[in-house]
């Protein structure tokens, strides 16, 4: 199979046109998505093993310098499989449930050791797990969950090991449901308050503050706001440290953003460098331990989802294609108006008949707001051919649903020629076991 060369060897090279048997074709890692989709069926997310150690290292080399730990947010993508992968390449976790602990427990024994727990609403189940699991942090974002966790961790006579989420209202430029550093958000305890909290949580036996977390929010692409927030978050290390606190851990949340406009160079080395630079530079020579809490740059460029297209269709003048795959597999456009590239598996030639045109992707879900992409120039699709969504590795199958009692998709992982079901397509049983 000969790889189209890309102008820069950043593209990842896992979805990559190559020459197939019928011509151009779209590779998941060294696999045709044609021989995957026909093998799996549709809508069928694809993973790329290859992509994703890729990203944890350009991670690495990026945050060499500093002491670090990449603790993968389990929410972009929780399937056992890929945090089995992620374990095993050095990730640590950022989960904020007691179902998302209990993956992590079960995706290796010891990746509980390197887990924080952030979150608003941790319930006393949820500290019960987690104290007795022996995360490495709580991130904890209220005077109430501060005394809750103490009662839990006193009951259980085992030291839990703390921070504040502080809410450094910092301004980031992303969409308004995914910004979260601002005084008007539910995140986070008020940065200027944060000293109170630490007092409080030193007073109290079982509870060990060692840390400081900031979170400002998701798909962030101006590397600014993070190194604000570090700023800030530093400055009240400096105050806790006077307070005679022993602080060792600064946790500075997730947040780096994709070029989703721009799938070639989703996540390239130069990002990840930037926002490493951003976050490290307040941090030197303080000899802190700087946690990150990446999810969508880690999973996002390293998923499709394949769909098939059903029907060609126009009313009124305005071009739809009908594809198998819903807003249930994918909401983000619906939820976010966001953009996914859409390319044909195997693209045709535009023809008199088959005219590249603009057209609405959209899919049986009855709702309007069920759709991939709105007045998209497409090179020619006709009922059957196959499409790939583009950077759905984040936030796909983790917001997948049943509506309109639609099965959830199969999920693969490749990794060079070979192919694993990680996930396998639900069945109509799977979708009434719990109904009566
Ligand atoms: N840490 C905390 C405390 C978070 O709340 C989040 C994401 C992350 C880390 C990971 O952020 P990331 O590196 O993935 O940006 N469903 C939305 C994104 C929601 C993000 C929620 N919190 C989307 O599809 O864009």
């Amino acid at each position: 199979m000969k790889q189209r060369k890309n102008s820069l060897e950043e593209r990842s090279p896992a979805f990559t046109f190559g020459s197939g048997k019928q011509g151009r074709t779209l590779f998941c890692d060294q696999l045709p998505a044609e021989q995957l989709a026909r093998r799996y069926g549709t809508p069928l997310f694809v993973y790329s093993a290859t992509a994703l150690r890729r990203h944890v290292d350009l991670f690495a080399r990026a945050f060499a310098a500093q002491q670090h730990t990449v603790c993968y947010s389990v929410k972009a993508n929780s399937n056992l499989s890929l945090l089995r992968l992620l374990a095993s390449l050095g990730c640590g976790f950022d989960v904020v449930s007691g179902g998302e602990l209990q993956r992590v427990m079960q995706a290796g024994e010891k990746a509980a050791a390197s887990a924080v727990f952030s979150g608003v609403g941790k319930t006393a189940a949820e500290m019960d797990l987690a104290i007795a699991a022996g995360i490495l942090l709580f991130n904890l974002e209220s005077a109430s969950e501060l005394d809750l966790l103490a009662q839990r961790a006193a009951r259980l006579k085992k030291t839990a090991r703390v921070s504040f989420r502080v809410n450094p209202d910092v301004k980031a430029d992303t969409h308004p449901y995914i910004s979260t550093g601002l005084r008007q958000h539910k995140f986070g305890v008020p940065i200027n308050e944060a000293r109170e909290f630490y007092r409080r949580a030193a007073a109290l036996p079982y509870l060990d503050p060692i840390g400081v977390s900031v979170h400002i929010g998701s798909q962030i692409t101006d590397t600014t706001p993070f190194a604000e927030a570090m700023q800030r978050v530093l400055s009240l290390v400096r105050d806790l440290s006077a307070d005679g606190l022993n602080i060792s851990f600064v946790d500075a949340g997730g947040g780096l953003g994709i070029h989703y406009q721009n799938a070639s160079q989703a996540v390239t080395a130069r990002d990840i460098r930037a926002y490493a630079k951003a976050l490290c530079r307040p941090l030197r020579r303080t000899g802190l331990h700087l946690l990150i809490e990446p999810g969508r740059s880690i999973v996002a460029a390293a998923g499709v989802l394949l769909t098939r297209a059903l029907y060609a269709k126009e009313n009124h003048g305005k071009q739809f294609l009908i594809v198998d795959a819903a807003m249930n597999d994918l909401i983000r456009p619906a939820l976010y108006g966001a953009h996914h590239e859409i390319v044909p598996a195997t693209p045709r030639p535009a023809t008199k008949d088959a005219p590249a045109m603009k057209m609405d992707i959209v899919g049986p879900i009855c709702e309007s707001g069920d759709f991939f992409a709105r007045d998209r120039e497409m090179p020619p699709v006709l009922g059957g051919d196959l499409l790939a969504i583009l950077d759905s590795g984040a936030y796909g199958m983790s917001l997948s649903s049943n509506y309109n009692t639609r099965p959830r998709a199969a999920e693969l992982l490749v990794d060079g020629k070979k192919v694993k079901q990680i996930r396998r397509r639900e069945t109509f049983e799977d979708m009434i076991r719990n109904e009566q």
